[in-house]
């Protein structure tokens, strides 16, 4: 008897960047450490450098440029209308630069993740790197959270630490968190694609426990994850 294949998450990625994050889905994907499909990837930038990856990989991508829209409702509504026709299980928002409203955070509420980069709830919005730098913090990091109207501040499911070395400038801590980023959201995504992932009553439920509300911690020290 043929079995048929196992059902893969649709994941539809927004990005505005470099898409390096969308980079480390794609190789995840291709190393069977994600089990989904990559439906499709919209930038809200013509200029993207993630649209090149898409391209390379045979993933559909679209630009929704925001500069079209004088009201910032409408590009979410052309959004919103762009990525339902992908009918995703998941959205990932890859370094995407755009402040959401609530209308269309709550179309894909539990559904959609994003990752900031810091220790969150230390540092939501812009600049987190030089914020850390000036706090003396000896440690930064990124993480991975539900997305909820309340910016950076959605229920979080799992953050990555990394050691600020004397002398390191914004550039090599963003570096360094880069690194963890790429590790810590294709693997959370994972734990979505596996149904142990949910958001429930504005918390995260992992394998059925209601997790801190930091999450779960990763520290990268040496490249080591624990
Ligand atoms: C990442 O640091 C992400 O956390 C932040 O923007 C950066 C984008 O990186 N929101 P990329 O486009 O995935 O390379």
């Amino acid at each position: 008897m043929i079995e048929d294949p196992p059902i893969k998450t649709r994941i539809v990625v927004l990005i505005s960047g470099s898409g390096s994050n969308l980079q480390a889905f794609i190789d995840a994907r291709d190393d069977h450490q994600l089990n989904a499909e990559l439906v499709a990837v919209i930038s809200n930038r013509p200029e993207a450098g993630g649209l090149a990856r898409a391209a390379h990989a045979g993933i559909i991508s679209r630009v929704i440029d925001h500069r079209d829209y004088p009201e910032r409702i409408e590009f979410d509504r052309a959004l919103a209308t762009a990525v339902a026709e992908y009918a995703p299980d998941l959205v990932i928002l890859a370094g995407f630069m755009r402040i959401l409203s609530s209308e269309f955070v709550d179309q894909f509420s539990g559904r959609m993740l994003n990752i900031h980069p810091s220790l969150l709830p230390k540092y939501p919005g812009l600049n987190t790197h030089q914020r850390a730098l000036d706090a003396g913090d000896t440690e930064a990091g990124a993480t991975v959270h539900f997305v909820t109207s309340k910016l950076d501040g959605g229920p979080q499911i799992v953050s990555g630490a990394v050691a600020i070395a004397n002398g390191d400038n914004a550039d090599d801590v963003a570096a360094k968190v880069l690194d963890i980023e790429h590790l810590i959201y294709p693997m959370a995504a994972q734990w979505y694609c596996e149904t142990r992932l949910s958001m429930q009553d504005g918390a995260t439920l992992l394998d059925g426990e209601v997790l801190p509300t930091t999450g779960q911690t990763i520290k990268l020290a040496g490249k080591t994850a624990k």
